[in-house]
C-alpha cells in the first residue's frame, strides 16, 4: 500500500511528491532564496526524458514554499527533459537560468531562460527565447555527454563565461564558452578548464566558485561576480568541484587565472587530474551538489541531492532530499573546506535535553548513556565534544598499510562494537530500545608509525531491520591533530530518515540515509557509548529536539515563509 509519509523528513528539503534530484540554480535575489531542482512531476522514479526544473522559495532557507515548475520539456530544444543548470542574475537586475536541454533528437545542448518579470519577489515566470540552444554540442564531444553549466561569471573583460562538462576524446572535461551578450557563445580556443585522466570519462555538476583565503577567521564567502575580474589574486582563490559520475562529489582548491585563458592551477597538484583523488566533500552519500552566494550573509552556502537507498521509490510516491543547506568555507590549511548547517536551524531548536547529568561527564570503558530521553530524537541536532584523556592504548594500524586508503573498509571491520584501544566512541541514533537497529556514529584513534590518526565511521549495517535497504558503512580520517587537541568533535542532524554528521568542525562529512523500523511504532533513542579500553569524557553535550519546518506543503503547523 502506498504511504507516502513513510520515511519522511521534517527539516530537509523535498517536494510534497515524486522523485528529485540535483540542486539546480540556487540563488538569493530580492530577500528571497530560490531553489529548483530536478523534478519528475510524473512519478516517484528519475524519468530521463521527463525531467523539470521544480522551483521553491524560502525567506529563510529552512521554510520553504512550493511554485509551479520555472521549467518544462515543451520546447523543441528541451522537449526530452530540462536537466540540470545554474542562475545568475544580469547587469540590470534580470534573472537569467543557464541549463541543459535534451532536444527533440535527445541531444544534450545547452539554453537559457530569463524571469519574464523580475520585479516579481517570487520569480514564477520563466521565459525561454526562441533562439535557443544557445551553445549546441560540439563535434569532438563523445557519448551525448555534454551537460550542467556551471553559475555563469563575468571577467575583467566585461565578457561572461561559464563552464560545461563534456566528454571530450573520452576524457571528462571541462569547456569554458564566453558571451558578451548572454545569447551568443563562443568557445574558448585554448586548453579547457579541466581535463580529467581517461579513468573519468565523464563528469557532471561542476561548481567553480572564488573563495577567501581569510575565510577560515571571517566565514565570509563571494560572489562569482564581486570576484569580478574572476581570477584568484590578494586573498581570493578558488574552488573547483566536480561530480564523478555515478561516484561522487570531489573538489580542489586552486588558482582561476582569467588573463591565462581561464586555466585551474590546483593547490595540491601532487593529487592529480582524476577528481577521485582530490576531497571529498562528503565521505557518505550525497551527490551534484552546487553552491551559491548568499549576500544576505555574505557567506557561500552549499545545497548537495542525497538519494534514498532503500529502493521504495514506487510504495513512498517520493524519493530524494536535499542535504541541510551548509555554509562552506576555507579551512585554515588553505586546502579544504568547512562545512557547518546554516545557522537558521536553530529557529527550528524547541527543546534541549536535560537527562545527561552536568556537562563533563566520563563515559568508562563499555559504557552507554542515554541522551535526549526527554526529547524527539527523531529528528535532533546533537552537538558533542568528546576528551580523551590517555592515548595510551591506542591500537596499531602499523600491520594493516591497505587501511590507509581504504579507511571505510576499515570502519566495516572494526565496527562499533568491536572493542578497542581509544575508541570506538561515538553516538548510536535512531536507536530502538534494544538496539535491534542503531546507527552509530563513531570515532577510533589508531597509532601509526609514531603518529595519531583519527578514523570517523557511520555504519548503517544495523540501522534497519527491513529487507532491500543498501546498509553500508561510511569511513574518513580526520584531519585533526588529536595529540595536540586531545579532544573530537562531533555534530549530527537527525531527521527520521537523516543522519548527517559534521566531524571536527565541519571538516568532514558524512551524510547517510537509514530506514528504522522502529520509529513506526515507538520512540527512537540515542546515546552515547564508549568501547575502548579507557575513559573518554563528554565535556560539551547539547541535545535539541527540531521542530519541523514548514516544507513545500508540510509540517510546521502552518509556519510562513
Ligand atoms: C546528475 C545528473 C546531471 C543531469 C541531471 C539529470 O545527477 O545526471 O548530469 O543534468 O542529473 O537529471
Amino acid at each position: 500500500t502506498k504511504n507516502p509519509q513513510h520515511g519522511r523528513t521534517a527539516y530537509h528539503f523535498q517536494p510534497a511528491k515524486n522523485w528529485q534530484n540535483d540542486p539546480n540554480g540556487p540563488m538569493y535575489h530580492n530577500g528571497m532564496y530560490h531553489l529548483f531542482y530536478q523534478y519528475n512531476p510524473h512519478g516517484p522514479t528519475w524519468d530521463a526524458g521527463k525531467l523539470s526544473w521544480g522551483h521553491s522559495v524560502s525567506g529563510d532557507l529552512v521554510n520553504w514554499a512550493a511554485l509551479d515548475n520555472a521549467l518544462d520539456p515543451t520546447s523543441p530544444f528541451d522537449a526530452n527533459g530540462c536537466w540540470s543548470g545554474s542562475a545568475t542574475v544580469l547587469p540590470g537586475g534580470r534573472p537569467a537560468i543557464l541549463y541543459t536541454g535534451i532536444d527533440a533528437d535527445r541531444v544534450q545542448v545547452q539554453n537559457v531562460a530569463f524571469a519574464s518579470n523580475p520585479s516579481d519577489p517570487l520569480l514564477r515566470d520563466w521565459h525561454k527565447p526562441s533562439c535557443n540552444p544557445v551553445i549546441g554540442i560540439p563535434a569532438d564531444v563523445t557519448g551525448n555527454n555534454f551537460r550542467d553549466p556551471t553559475e555563469p561569471w563575468r571577467g575583467s573583460d566585461g565578457l561572461w563565461r561559464v563552464a560545461v562538462a563534456a566528454e571530450v576524446e573520452g576524457k571528462g572535461t571541462l569547456l569554458v564558452y564566453r558571451s558578451a551578450d548572454f545569447l551568443r557563445w563562443e568557445r574558448n580556443p585554448g586548453p579547457p578548464l579541466h581535463a580529467s585522466s581517461p579513468a573519468v570519462p565523464v563528469l557532471e555538476c561542476p561548481d567553480l566558485f572564488p573563495i577567501s583565503m581569510a575565510a577560515a577567521a571571517e566565514q565570509e564567502g563571494l560572489d562569482a561576480l564581486m570576484a569580478a575580474g574572476g581570477s584568484s589574486s590578494g586573498g581570493v582563490t578558488h574552488v573547483l568541484k566536480l561530480t564523478d559520475f555515478a561516484k561522487e562529489d570531489h573538489y580542489m582548491v586552486g588558482r582561476y587565472d582569467e588573463l591565462a585563458g581561464d586555466t585551474f592551477a590546483p593547490a595540491e597538484p601532487e593529487r592529480g587530474d582524476d577528481p577521485g583523488r582530490w576531497r571529498r566533500l562528503d565521505h557518505g552519500h550525497l551527490y551534484a551538489s552546487k553552491s551559491f552566494f548568499d549576500a544576505r550573509k555574505k557567506r557561500r552556502v552549499l545545497w548537495a541531492w542525497v538519494d534514498e537507498n532503500d529502493g521504495a521509490a514506487e510504495a513512498k510516491g517520493w524519493a530524494g532530499i536535499q542535504a541541510f543547506p551548509r555554509a562552506m568555507w576555507l579551512d585554515g590549511d588553505g586546502k579544504g573546506l568547512v562545512q557547518w548547517p546554516v545557522e537558521e536551524i536553530e529557529t527550528l531548536r524547541r527543546k534541549r535535553d536535560s537527562g545527561f547529568g552536568p556537562e563533563g561527564t566520563e563515559v568508562g570503558a563499555g559504557g552507554k548513556v542515554e541522551i535526549g530521553a526527554g526529547i524527539q530524537s527523531s529528528q535532533a541536532d546533537v552537538e558533542v565534544v568528546f576528551e580523551i584523556p590517555s592515548l595510551e592504548e591506542a591500537e596499531t594500524l602499523d600491520d594493516l598499510e591497505w587501511a590507509l586508503d581504504d579507511p571505510q573498509r576499515l570502519c566495516a571491520e572494526k565496527g562499533a562494537f568491536v572493542h578497542g584501544g581509544v575508541g570506538p566512541f561515538g553516538l548510536l541514533v535512531l536507536a530502538s530500545g534494544g538496539l535491534q537497529e542503531h546507527t552509530a556514529v563513531f570515532f577510533r584513534v589508531f597509532r601509526h608509525q609514531g603518529k595519531y590518526k583519527v578514523l570517523m565511521c557511520t555504519d548503517l549495517t544495523r540501522s534497519s531491520t527491513k529487507a532491500g535497504v543498501n546498509k553500508p558503512c561510511y569511513g574518513a580520517f580526520l584531519d585533526v591533530d588529536v595529540e595536540k587537541d586531545r579532544s573530537i568533535s562531533l555534530r549530527t542532524l537527525i531527521d527520521h530518515t537523516v543522519v548527517e554528521s559534521f566531524g571536527n568542525g565541519g571538516r568532514t562529512c558524512m551524510t547517510a540515509r537509514v530506514y528504522p523500523e522502529h520509529a513506526a511504532k515507538g520512540r527512537s533513542r540515542t546515546y552515547v557509548f564508549n568501547h575502548g579500553a579507557g575513559a573518554v569524557k563528554v565535556s560539551k553535550l547539547e541535545a535539541w529536539e527540531l521542530a519541523a519546518a514548514a516544507v513545500n506543503g508540510a509540517g510546521g503547523g502552518g509556519g510562513s515563509v
